[in-house]
């Protein structure tokens, strides 16, 4: 096994202890936990380097805007982006959703167009369409689940026509762990739709290349890949990019203001209104550096490992039911489960009682949970510093909790 957990040194917080247990942390699908490399960049950028970017002469605006733009270079070599230029920075994948929504979606879909989801999908790729269609009269329609928990692509024939205009979905479940179908970008492409691809899981556990990828546009959140909240990213393909009007207007992203009307900055600033997250960039192409200091390759490498070890210890807990795929080519490492009628929030409680941190709820994904059938489950999520013992605790902390709840 590809031993990642070795990095556990550089987090700082996993030292701590909590209800005098030592913390395992397993909520990284929520978001992940700091290096110290990442907290000590953002904090000598604000010890020695601090000013507003792209408009100051001095040296320490030129210095920020340096580390600003360094930021947006690394996250474009990280995903194999043709230039810096096709990076939009975002406050995270939500508002990256919302941008190509509204921006794309409100000037180029019309009543009677369809965009195509699927049922895995996270709130942040549903609600965006659902308010656009206020405006628009589109419909929404949905993919379903086969019983592996993955996208049912054979009843792709049933929905895929021309009055499709936009498929969205998800790179990777935060729910089941299951891995997006990236087929679905040619099947856009075949009936000449829009393909976005939420990758807020996807990107920080997989290797991502948007070239090979081949989609239109593609989301993702800094915090859930070692950086810090505040910032993400719309990468789009430069075509599509220039057919986005922006969402938000203000300072840094015009080229001339009048008084009745403006011109716009080039793409990326015309989609960054307003003082942008310096800092917080900062902080996110030390995470890019981190990450890929370690290599992509071996960090999912290591989620496989560990993902697999997880699925197999947990089996052996009577009560315990996994809602994800088994085969660890299709998902990653977020693993939801069920104790019997145990409410989830009742088994994190007991779980935190023992220093173990995991989520319990609808996890943003209330359509996906219908369709299972579920109204919460509990969820242990993965990363780079997980080991085999944070796993070997969750599950001592199960087979208490089936004590405490009478089932043993
Ligand atoms: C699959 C997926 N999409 C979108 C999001 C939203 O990300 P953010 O809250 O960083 O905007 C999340 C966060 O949990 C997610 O897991």
């Amino acid at each position: 096994m590809t031993d990642l957990s070795l990095v556990r040194s550089d987090f700082p917080i996993l030292d701590r202890s909590v209800n005098g247990h030592p913390l395992v942390y397993l909520d990284s699908a929520a978001t992940t936990q700091k290096p110290v490399q990442v907290i000590d960049a953002i904090d000598e950028y604000y010890r020695r380097h601090n000013a507003n970017v792209h408009r100051g002469a001095y040296t320490l605006a030129a210095e920020a805007t340096a580390m600003y733009e360094g930021a947006r270079e690394r996250v474009a070599s990280f995903i194999n982006a043709g230039s810096p230029r096709e990076v939009v920075f975002t406050r995270g994948t939500t508002t990256s959703l919302n941008h190509v929504a509204y921006g794309w979606g409100l000037n180029h879909l019309q009543a009677g167009d369809r965009v195509l989801l699927t049922m895995m999908e996270h709130h942040s790729n549903i609600v965006p369409w659902q308010l656009i269609s206020r405006y628009t009269g589109i419909e929404l329609v949905y993919l379903p689940l086969s019983d592996d928990y993955l996208v049912d692509l054979s009843k792709l024939e049933d929905l895929l026509d021309e009055r499709v205009k936009v498929i969205s979905f998800s790179g990777m479940s935060n729910v089941t762990g299951a891995v997006g179908p990236t087929d679905l970008v040619e099947a856009a492409r075949s009936v000449g739709a829009l393909s976005i691809i939420d990758g807020a899981q996807l990107v920080p556990h997989m290797p991502t290349d948007v070239r090979a990828l081949g989609a239109d546009f593609l989301a993702f959140s800094s915090h859930k890949m070692l950086g810090p909240t505040g910032i993400g990213v719309l990468w789009g393909r430069p075509e599509r990019l220039e057919e986005m009007e922006p969402t938000e207007g203000g300072g840094e992203m015009i080229r001339d203001v009048q008084l009745h009307e403006s011109r716009w900055a080039p793409v990326p600033q015309r989609f960054e209104a307003g003082t942008p997250p310096i800092a917080e960039a900062v902080g996110f192409g030390a995470a890019i550096d981190y990450l890929s200091k370690l290599g992509m390759d071996e960090v999912r490498a290591h989620d496989r490992a560990i993902t697999g070890y997880a699925l197999e210890r947990m089996s052996t807990i009577p009560d315990l039911t996994v809602y994800g795929p088994e085969d660890l080519d299709q998902r990653g490492g977020a693993v939801s489960f069920q104790l019997a009628d145990v409410h989830a929030h009742d088994i994190a409680t007991i779980l935190d009682q023992y220093g173990i941190a995991v989520r319990a709820g609808h996890h943003c994904a209330k359509p996906l949970m219908r369709s299972l059938d579920l109204a919460a489950t509990a969820r242990a999520s993965f990363y780079v510093y997980t080991s085999r013992s944070d796993v070997d605790r969750l599950v001592d902390g199960l087979l208490e909790a089936r004590t405490v709840f009478g089932l043993a």
